[in-house]
């Protein structure tokens, strides 16, 4: 069903995206993997190979809307069209609002919200021309909850479920483009590593009994997502651990 299908997987070079990478690399597909870390994409690129897939690695900062831009040229250059988007770069550091870490909240909203939506830009007119495709966008749990100290987290998922639905209302039923959000709960991957409040982490240390999903446990809902039947659209898909309230 997905063979040679060309996939863009934002976010590829570690967690949900190398996951996600490493399981459709199954299917016989062309992935195309964007992050910044090209040392990383190239690493999965290999393994990509071995298991018997084509890699594209596309080095690109989703914070630059010049680059993002660029970045879908090149794909459209080698491959001629995406067939599949996968939103899935972001990042959380988070902390209290009365830290004023401003700079960190600008980073979640020019990668989390604009940096995908300069990828949807980049494949919307393909598709539609197309006439098919599939927009799977990573949203989280923190795009249906709020917490303390998730704040602008919380916003800019907030802001991806919502645009999920919108873009579903607007290119599903009219231009037979897919779009799905997945909100995932707790993952083990390096999501964490960007947190600089000292109170948040300390916060995170006096959770207990609570194990993580494994990024290959969302890999498989973005799996599902994208290998329904045609008159199927799997429209949101909530994946918590079964530990996590
Ligand atoms: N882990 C969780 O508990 C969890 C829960 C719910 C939702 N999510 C969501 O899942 C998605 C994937 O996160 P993850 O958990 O797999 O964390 P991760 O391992 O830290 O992966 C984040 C990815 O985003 C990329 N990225 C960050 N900033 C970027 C930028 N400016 N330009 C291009 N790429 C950028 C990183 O690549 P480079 O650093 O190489 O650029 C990396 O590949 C995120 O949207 C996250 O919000 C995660």
């Amino acid at each position: 069903m997905l063979k040679d299908k060309v996939i863009v997987i934002t976010g590829a070079s570690s967690g949900i995206g190398e996951a996600t990478a490493l399981m459709l690399a199954e299917q016989n597909v062309k992935l195309v993997l964007m992050a910044r870390r090209i040392d990383r994409l190239n690493e999965i690129a290999e393994k990509v190979k071995s298991i018997g897939s084509e890699a594209f690695v596309v080095k690109v900062d989703l914070a630059v809307r010049d680059e993002v831009a660029k970045a879908f040229q090149a794909v459209h250059e080698k491959w001629g069209r995406v067939d599949i988007l996968i939103n899935n770069a972001g990042l959380m550091p988070v902390s209290y609002l009365d830290k004023l870490k401003i700079d960190e909240w600008d980073r979640m909203i020019d990668v989390n919200l604009k940096g995908l939506l300069y990828c949807v830009a980049g494949v919307l007119p393909g598709m539609k021309d197309a006439g098919s495709g599939h927009i799977v966008n990573v949203s989280s749990v923190a795009g249906r909850r709020v917490w303390p100290g998730f704040a602008v987290y919380n916003a800019t998922k907030f802001g991806v479920t919502a645009l999920s639905e919108a873009m579903r209302m607007e290119l599903t039923p009219t231009f037979n483009i897919k779009v799905t959000v997945i909100e995932p709960g707790a993952v083990a991957t390096e999501l964490t590593q960007t947190i600089t409040d000292q109170d948040i982490l300390a916060s995170f240390a006096k959770r207990n009994g609570m194990i993580p999903l494994q990024a290959e446990d969302i890999a498989r809902a973005i799996k599902y997502a994208i290998t329904q039947p045609d008159q199927v659209n799997v429209s949101e898909v909530l994946v918590m651990p079964r530990t996590q309230m």
